[in-house]
């Protein structure tokens, strides 16, 4: 099995060989605020600044400006990477056409108009990525009225992108919109719950994962002023909720 290294600290040993699954598309759910954006750029980042893998990060939910600011919290400069030639992160808008807003992004995705996968496959050629996200898939499947067509371009692409060897996170809300259907290879789970000191636990569970074997149950992970770090020795139980 051909495999990466994430660039996330700890998810690498939640898997049997402690690499991360190469060329495979794989969703990563969770609610609001559980971290889906951030573990999507976080893989992008450095998979871009330390393993010689371009990415490409496709928003939907949110404006690029908007995407470089939040992650200077993290003291992950976007901007800079965006001006290599070729690039080392591509970021797209999909989230101005979206809500009416003109742009002054070089790449747009006009939903119903642009066609993901022309856009897509355009900046693979430019940019030789490796590594993209789509953050996220619940967003399109609003945009994209009817979900047979979403769905043809989901399992298009993937199949273009895993011909590739390109990773591909794509990130969901919940697993009840539906997002089930893109039959994904793999799917990560991303969750918080309360303590019953009022404290809150954030957890990250490998649910799915073809043609590996992996930690099956939710490890701790933190959101730090470096952005995601999992514990793979922290199992957290039921009981330790609430
Ligand atoms: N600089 C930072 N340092 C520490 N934690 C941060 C920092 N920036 C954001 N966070 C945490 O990360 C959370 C946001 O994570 P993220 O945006 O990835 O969630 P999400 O799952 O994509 O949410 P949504 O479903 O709303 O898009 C914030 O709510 C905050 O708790
Ligand atoms: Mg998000």
């Amino acid at each position: 099995m051909a495999t990466i290294k994430s660039g996330i600290p700890g998810l690498d040993t939640l898997f049997e060989p402690n690499e991360f699954p190469k060329g495979r598309q794989i969703l990563v759910t969770g609610p609001p605020g559980s971290g889906k954006t951030v573990f999507g750029l976080q893989f992008l980042l450095n998979g871009a600044l330390h393993y010689g893998e371009p990415g490409i990060f496709i928003s939907f939910d949110d404006l690029p400006r908007h995407i470089r600011a939040d992650m200077f919290s993290f003291g992950w400069n976007i901007q800079q990477l965006e001006e290599f030639n070729p690039p080392l992160i591509t970021l797209v808008d999909g989230f101005s056409a979206r809500v009416g807003l003109t742009t002054d992004e070089k790449y747009t995705i006009r939903a119903n108009v642009d066609s993901l996968l022309l856009v897509l496959t355009e900046i693979l050629e430019d940019t030789g990525a490796t590594r993209v996200c789509i953050d996220s898939l619940s967003t399109l499947s609003t945009i994209i009225k009817d979900p047979a067509q979403v769905r043809k371009e989901i399992l298009t692409m993937g199949a273009i992108l895993g011909e590739q060897g390109c990773t591909t996170l794509l990130t969901a809300e919940t697993l009840a919109m539906g997002v089930e259907e893109y039959s994904s290879q793999g799917l990560i789970r991303l969750s918080y719950d309360e303590l019953s000191t009022g404290e809150f636990r954030r957890a990250i569970l490998v649910q799915k994962m073809r043609g590996f074997a992996h930690e099956f149950s939710w490890k701790e992970f933190r959101i730090t002023a470096d952005g995601i770090k999992i514990f793979p020795d922290r199992t957290i139980g039921r009981g330790q909720f609430k």
